[in-house]
């Protein structure tokens, strides 16, 4: 259900400006006496009047790491140094506004639900190719399962099907088939082979590639990193996973909490690939 959780103020241009330049809000709406500020999926309300502080503003980063950077960005606002809390399985530390209201900036360490907008999801997901030595849980990955199904294919086939890879010794050894390409499956706790069977459709490769990047989609939801590792389509590889040579396999990719989130790379402006044809 969305909302907004609304303040009082009586300087709204200086809680504007910290929102905005110290904490990356974007502005909703603003008239004189009302402001608006957007972040995510949070909204807050800034209404004209005597200032109240009442409330904890929690913002739920994705990783523990944007935390450390928050709080080493704004340390003249910080309350207390980061720290895992137990209690809910967090990492978090606390900030001041000008205006003392109390922020709590929080990131959770096995996220069981998302929060991350739809537009976050498409902008921060990156390829991941280093990982944390630590397991995927399983009620995770079967709720990453779920989201998958809803990948269309064609005349709703649903011709994919995932091969889940845990044995390490299976693991080292796709990763050794193409060099540094293939190496992140090396460094990830399971893979996750995206398959398809073309007795089911013919559309196989576009079912599988589909559902592959649905899949993608939603480790990211839950925080865990992916990379597409392409050229898995090989007889070997079948011969391994036990997977019928005529079937198709769109790839492989590792699964893992991610080490670190790389910059994004450069990408076109959209001009350049948008045709409108008139
Ligand atoms: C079809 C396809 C094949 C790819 N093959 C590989 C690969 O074999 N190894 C690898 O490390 N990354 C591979 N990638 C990941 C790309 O390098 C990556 O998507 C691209 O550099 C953009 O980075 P981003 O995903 O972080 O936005 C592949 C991606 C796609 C879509």
């Amino acid at each position: 259900m969305p909302g907004i959780i609304f303040f009082r103020s009586d300087n709204i241009r200086e809680v504007e400006s910290f929102y905005v330049n110290k904490l990356g809000f974007k502005v909703w709406f603003k008239n004189r006496d009302c402001l608006i500020l957007k972040n995510g999926n949070l909204l807050i309300g800034i209404q004209k009047g005597n200032s109240d502080d009442k409330g904890i503003i929690t913002l739920l980063l994705n990783e523990p790491r944007a935390v450390d950077n928050l709080f080493h960005e704004l340390k003249e606002f910080t309350v207390n140094e980061p720290r895992f809390s137990e209690d809910c399985n967090t990492y978090e530390c606390y900030i001041r506004d000008p205006e003392n209201r109390l922020i709590r900036v929080m990131s959770f360490l096995n996220k069981s639900s998302s929060y991350l907008t739809g537009e976050e999801l498409l902008l921060t997901r990156r390829s991941i190719r280093e990982f944390e030595d630590r397991d995927v849980p399983e009620e995770i990955l079967w709720k990453i399962f779920e989201l998958s199904r809803w990948a269309p294919t064609s005349k709703n086939s649903q011709s994919y099907y995932f091969v889940v890879i845990k044995r390490k010794e299976i693991l080292a050894k796709l990763a050794s088939l193409r060099g540094r390409s293939s190496s992140p499956i090396g460094k990830a706790p399971i893979a996750v082979a995206i398959c398809s069977d073309p007795s089911k459709s013919k559309r196989y490769v576009q079912d599988a590639c589909i559902a592959a990047y649905h899949f993608i989609l939603a480790c990211w939801i839950y925080g865990l990193g992916t990379c597409w590792i392409a050229a898995m389509d090989r007889d070997d590889v079948k011969e391994l996973l036990n997977i019928p040579k005529n079937h198709y396999i769109a790839t492989i990719t590792p699964v893992g909490y991610p080490k670190y989130v790389p910059n994004p790379p450069l990408r076109k402006p959209v001009n350049e690939f948008v045709k409108i044809l008139v």
